[in-house]
């Protein structure tokens, strides 16, 4: 009468793709400290994502799928997707992500989302974009996007971190950028990028928001103050680090933004596993 459902025990855990994701293959790691790599894998033909998004991305664990929020760190125009990411220990998710290799499978979900994109601010002349630690990946993305040069003449992308090694990945970022086919005349032109550390002497040392709040940052830069007629930002860091920067910008008379309400700011945390 009825045959028995047939269940294929053949495959293993990191075979299953679960309902409403790709699985996607890893074609390049690198890492930079024990808590920091970066890796690019495949990018499914039908996904489309704004620059400074982020979407889901997760491994099967066992038989579970595992997913926490990622920006994504390569433009809207590549063929491949990159990711920056912190090992957190015993993480879910990072503890089994800082271990992929070349070839692996990483799972994704294909709905885009975020506050930090170029819709979500009203036309400026210079748009400042700061991060702490991760919180630089959605700006990795952003710095490679002819749009944001369509949108603003200057672009300062600052990234403070603990220490030096941490700095890494957006020295590495920006100096590709600038050699880059695409972008690299743009880039070398208007864009600049602004380091700090706090726990390990550097040239610049510092909390971006003290360096904000003495003046040392447009100093540095030879810029003037900021000002709500002239500069836009972004800020992706953590709940701290957003909050203590965002009441500096609207000290300064900046007001916050969203996708439905573009305006002089952006927030959004930055995404841990
Ligand atoms: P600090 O070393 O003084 O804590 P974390 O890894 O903790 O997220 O920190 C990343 C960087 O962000 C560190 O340089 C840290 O400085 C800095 N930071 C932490 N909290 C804030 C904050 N409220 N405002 C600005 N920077 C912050």
């Amino acid at each position: 009468m009825h045959g028995m459902n047939v269940v294929d025990l053949s495959g293993t855990a990191a075979d299953v793709v679960p309902a409403g994701a790709t699985a996607e293959t890893v074609t390049e790691v690198q890492h930079y400290t024990d808590d920091l790599f970066r890796f690019r894998m495949t990018r499914p033909a039908s996904f489309r994502f704004r620059s400074g998004e982020f979407v889901m991305i997760g491994l099967m664990v066992g038989e579970k799928p595992i997913y926490r929020a990622y920006s994504i760190a390569s433009p809207s125009w590549d063929e491949e997707l990159e990711f920056f990411s912190i090992k957190v220990p015993d993480g879910p998710l990072t503890e089994h992500l800082a271990k992929i290799s070349v070839g692996d499978k990483v799972l994704m979900k294909k709905k885009p989302t975020g506050t930090l994109v170029n819709d979500a601010l009203i036309t400026g002349k210079r748009l400042y974009m700061f991060s702490t630690g991760t919180g630089f990946a959605p700006f990795a993305s952003l710095i490679r996007d002819p749009e944001t040069y369509d949108k603003f003449d200057e672009v300062i992308v600052t990234h403070s971190c603990r220490f030096k090694a941490e700095l890494a990945y957006s020295i590495d970022t920006v100096a590709a950028a600038k050699e880059d086919p695409l972008i690299g005349e743009l880039a070398a032109e208007r864009l600049r990028l602004f380091t700090s550390t706090t726990r390990e002497p550097s040239d610049r040392m510092g909390r971006i928001t003290t360096l904000i709040e003495s003046g040392e940052l447009f100093e540095a830069l030879g810029l003037p103050p900021l000002d709500p007629e002239t500069d836009r930002g972004m800020i992706c860091g953590s709940m701290a680090m957003l909050k203590d920067t965002k009441a500096l910008l609207e000290a300064r008379g900046l007001t916050e933004g969203a996708n439905n309400k573009p305006a002089e700011f952006v927030i959004e945390r930055a995404f841990v596993g």
